[in-house]
């Protein structure tokens, strides 16, 4: 019997004899002897640690959002993370797109170098959705559409990273492919995979408008999952590095390429002085350079969920420590840094398309037309929630019942499924509520709030849009975002 043979046969055994160490990614370098049994017993006491890098949106106008999820994919690589282990979901339109004056190269600075390379496409195009971003965290193989089918398949003392960029509303989260994310339906995952016992901690960080609303009143803090957002439940969060700002991108960049509380967790973890530091002291640092208290611009990030977590170096999360660290050229700004309403970035890059195409273009003509019918639908849907307000409650009492806050420590709404449904029937008679509408989420959790029935809010949409033509804008084209 040759060595190899012999090899074959022991290692088998062991497989035999040891049974809750066998798992189907680990067979096969058992099998070749490409794996040491010492490794395998130390990941299964140790645990090992998993991220899901979640790009919410699509579009170069977004450039920001998918730079930020591969930023971060660089970042947990480089600290010792396997592939194996990151799943990575990213419409992936930005690298070759024609108006990237770099193709196949993505940057999150405006002194960084390429953070695409070697990105895992896990799920990407049609494949980035809520769904799969579900069956993902749940490790559910059998669910998942489309894709790498790369699944979070983690165990009791494994650790979790979530990482979320795009734009968002009250209680909800964007997806380039409807539906979106609703914090309800979110947390109930989070819920799920905790009752399932296969993490030991978790750590979410999410940057959207209103991140704080996906989990303000809704998740529980004895899940050792421990959150930080970009935003409170009812501020905006910020566009950063985008044309005609300190600091700006090069020049030939005509879009933002990150966003504010996105960079700076990641640039304070490109820095050496990063190893070994807690949670904690990055969530202060985070939080000092995303609001600026002299232009009230920027937002308050906050933490929710397990706060003993906090305390635990963030090299459990990002991999520092167990590979030497290569510091980022990056740019660290000590002044506070220009940004970009999240809602207004995209009508930032059209007007400068805008403003650099040939003066009476078919071209130039075009862009003017596309840039006037956002801006239409944008006053239409802010109007129509009005009237639909004034409708519900009276004209003195609409606009205060559809903004009205509820107290801290409260989720936006109780039931979920009004919120969806009065979106749907929204959507239906006044058009898709497209990543800018987001923001009036609250209005239809406030809409809940007050009991209003399905017919009560049919009625008032019919009244208030049933003569509007939606055009391009019809949730038939678009999806409903509920
Ligand atoms: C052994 O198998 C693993 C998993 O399939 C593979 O990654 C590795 O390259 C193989 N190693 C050798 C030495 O063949
Ligand atoms: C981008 O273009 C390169 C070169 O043509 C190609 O290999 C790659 O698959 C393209 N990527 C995407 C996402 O389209
Ligand atoms: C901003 O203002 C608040 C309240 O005035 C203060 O507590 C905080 O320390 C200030 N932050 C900075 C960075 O100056
Ligand atoms: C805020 O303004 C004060 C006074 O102009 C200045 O001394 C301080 O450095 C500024 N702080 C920040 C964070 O810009």
């Amino acid at each position: 019997m040759s060595s190899m043979h012999l090899l074959l046969k022991l290692q088998l055994l062991l497989l035999i004899l040891s049974p809750p160490l066998l798992e189907a990614a680990r067979l096969s370098c058992m099998l070749n002897g490409s794996c040491s049994l010492d490794e395998v017993q130390k990941e299964e006491k140790d645990g090992v640690t998993w991220a899901v890098l979640v790009a919410g949106s699509n579009g170069y106008y977004n450039y920001r959002h998918q730079a930020d999820i591969c930023h971060a994919y660089q970042i947990l690589k480089r600290g010792g993370l396997k592939d194996e282990n990151i799943v990575v979901f990213m419409y992936d339109d930005i690298a070759n797109h024609t108006s990237n004056p770099k193709p196949g190269v993505i940057i999150n600075n405006p002194k960084g170098h390429d953070v695409y390379a070697g990105v895992p496409k896990d799920y990407t195009g049609d494949s980035v959705t809520a769904a799969n971003l579900y069956a993902v965290l749940l490790g559910d193989k059998h669910s998942v559409k489309g894709g790498s089918g790369k699944v979070v398949d983690s165990k009791p003392n494994d650790r979790i990273f979530v990482y979320y960029s795009d734009h968002g509303g009250p209680g909800t989260l964007g997806m380039p492919n409807m539906p979106n994310v609703y914090a309800k339906d979110f947390i109930k995952v989070l819920e799920k995979k905790h009752a399932a016992g296969t993490y030991k901690e978790m750590v979410i960080y999410v940057e959207s408008c209103e991140s704080g609303s996906i989990f303000e009143g809704l998740l529980n803090e004895n899940m050792n999952i421990y959150v930080t957002t970009a935003s409170n439940a009812d501020e905006n969060s910020w566009g950063t590095y985008c044309p005609d700002m300190d600091p700006p991108p090069p020049p030939e960049y005509d879009t933002c390429l990150g966003d504010l509380y996105s960079v700076s967790w990641m640039e304070d973890s490109d820095q050496q002085t990063t190893n070994g530091e807690t949670l904690a002291q990055q969530y202060d640092k985070v939080k000092v350079r995303t609001y600026n208290n002299n232009s009230s611009q920027g937002s308050h990030v906050m933490e929710y969920g397990t706060k003993d977590i906090r305390l635990e170096s963030i090299s459990l999360y990002q991999g520092f420590g167990a590979s030497n660290v290569v510091v980022d050229d990056t740019l660290i700004s000590v002044s506070p840094m220009g940004v970009v309403n999240q809602r207004e970035a995209d009508l930032v890059f059209f007007q400068r398309k805008y403003e650099k195409m040939r003066e009476g273009s078919q071209e130039k003509a075009d862009m003017l037309k596309q840039i006037n019918d956002i801006k239409n639908h944008r006053s239409h849907l802010d109007s129509s929630i009005d009237a639909i307000g004034a409708q519900l409650f009276g004209s003195g009492n609409g606009f205060l019942i559809l903004n009205s806050l509820r107290a801290q420590g409260k989720p936006i709404v109780d039931d979920w499924e009004c919120l969806k449904s009065m979106v749907r029937v929204y959507e239906t008679h006044c058009g898709a509520l497209t990543e800018y509408g987001m923001k009036h989420m609250r209005a239809f959790a406030n809409i809940c709030n007050q009991k209003v029935t399905e017919a009560a809010m049919m009625a008032a949409t019919v009244d208030v849009c049933g003569k509007h033509d939606v055009g391009q804008w019809s949730p038939l084209r678009m999806g409903y975002s509920a």
